[in-house]
């Protein structure tokens, strides 16, 4: 597969080192969190602000001191800054990602990459098309635990993998009530309650995915109906009864991978791998803590934070969900910065979330066994 980049050949080593600029769409709930971080960016050397909420704009331009705002991505669209950094509502992403990369920026986008697997396939064909950056920010791949991990794989702790378990619990009395209506704002009604579990599953098949470096080849799925729900519920615009969702996955390694996306759970709530069992070693988390095991033994671990270099201007504050803001904001700006492939490309951003359509297919057909579609590897440059 061959990628047109417009200012240089994009490579897994990197091209030549410059400055870059950026602009961050979607000031509400989760973006600014990454704004000092860019912010602080020594490869940044100039940062704008975008949001369709006037309030938004002007309270967190102040606050930063931040003078070039955009009141729409159609506006910033048509500035000449390098890359954008969008952070809207979840069913935006893919084609505000399209939009962008169209308009000749790179582009990284909040998770899910997309909302279907038509989507999928859209913003893999136009990276292909256009050769821009794209990066997905999946937190949980620069996890403590999943950089843990990866680090054991490369060593070839593990042997052969046989199987995984991840999970995102969330219960909907943890402020998920809020979020949804939130986004919705003035166009709130009873018929956009629920939602789909089984599409926001990247925080879990993140794990497996890039520690095994194997992907999603088909699914089983099951869903469970919370008695009486007054959220979960066919008559939406979701058409979805679940709440919770259960997958057992085949992969391309041979391994078998189950992931448990529940939002009605007496939990205080994860983003975690429970297990990753190999035929020479184990990984297993839970809220007590995590074990590295084998055959004779076992030894409780604490995967570090710090698990990779970071600009120095980073390091005092990595920032929430594991530490892992920091270094999502870096491995974006260092690609484009370098003309590099990020390691959460199109390519593997998509086999995060192509399974869940998938699996919520096969749990409204009561577990029947479904293929999952697959765009290939990242090229090889
Ligand atoms: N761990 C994680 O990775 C994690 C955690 C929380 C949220 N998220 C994701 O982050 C995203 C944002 O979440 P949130 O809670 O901040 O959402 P939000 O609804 O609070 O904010 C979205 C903002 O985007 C703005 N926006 C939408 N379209 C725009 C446009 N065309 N031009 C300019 N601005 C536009 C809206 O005005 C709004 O202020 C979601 O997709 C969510 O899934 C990820």
């Amino acid at each position: 597969m061959h990628l047109n980049l417009r200012r240089n050949t994009l490579s897994r080593e990197g091209g030549t080192q410059m400055s870059i600029s950026v602009g961050m769409v979607g000031l509400g709930m989760f973006g600014p969190a990454f704004i000092q971080s860019y912010q602080s960016h020594p490869d940044v050397h100039r940062l704008a602000l975008c949001d369709l909420r006037e309030d938004r704009l002007a309270k967190y331009a102040k606050q930063f001191e931040i003078t070039e705002t955009y009141s729409s991505l159609d506006d910033i669209c048509k500035s000449d800054l390098d890359a954008l950094v969008i952070i809207t509502q979840h069913w935006m992403h893919a084609p505000q990602a399209v939009q962008a990369m169209e308009s000749g920026k790179h582009v990284y986008t909040a998770v899910p990459a997309a909302a279907s697997l038509d989507e999928c396939e859209a913003l893999v064909r136009t990276v292909e098309r256009t050769g821009m950056i794209y990066m997905n920010g999946e937190t949980s791949y620069f996890r403590p635990e999943t950089a843990f991990c990866r680090q054991k794989a490369a060593e070839g702790a593990f042997g052969e993998f046989v199987h995984c378990r991840a999970e995102y619990f969330h219960d909907m009395s943890h402020g998920l009530y809020d979020v949804a209506k939130n986004r919705w704002g003035a166009q709130w009604g009873r018929d956009k309650m629920g939602g789909i579990p089984m599409y926001y599953p990247t925080h879990s098949t993140c794990f497996p995915i890039s520690v095994m470096k194997a992907y999603a080849t088909s699914v089983s799925a099951q869903g469970y109906v919370y008695p009486n729900d007054d959220w979960f519920r066919t008559d939406t615009i979701h058409k979805n009864p679940f709440s919770n969702e259960v997958g057992l996955f085949t992969m391309s390694n041979g391994s078998t991978m189950q992931i448990c996306e529940f939002r009605r759970i007496g939990h205080p709530g994860s983003e975690r791998v429970s297990g990753i069992y190999g035929t020479e070693g184990s990984y297993e988390q839970s809220l007590a803590g995590s074990v590295w095991a084998g055959k004779h033994g076992r030894e409780i671990v604490e995967p570090s934070r710090s698990h990779e270099d970071l600009p120095e201007a980073l390091t005092a504050d990595l920032g929430g969900h594991g530490g892992s803001h920091a270094y999502l904001v870096h491995e974006f700006v260092d690609a484009v910065n370098r003309q590099r492939l990020p390691r959460v490309n199109v390519w593997e951003a998509v086999r995060y979330c192509a399974p869940g359509f998938v699996a919520h297919e096969s749990a409204l057909r009561d577990g029947e066994l479904l293929p999952i579609p697959d765009w290939g590897d990242a090229p090889e440059t």
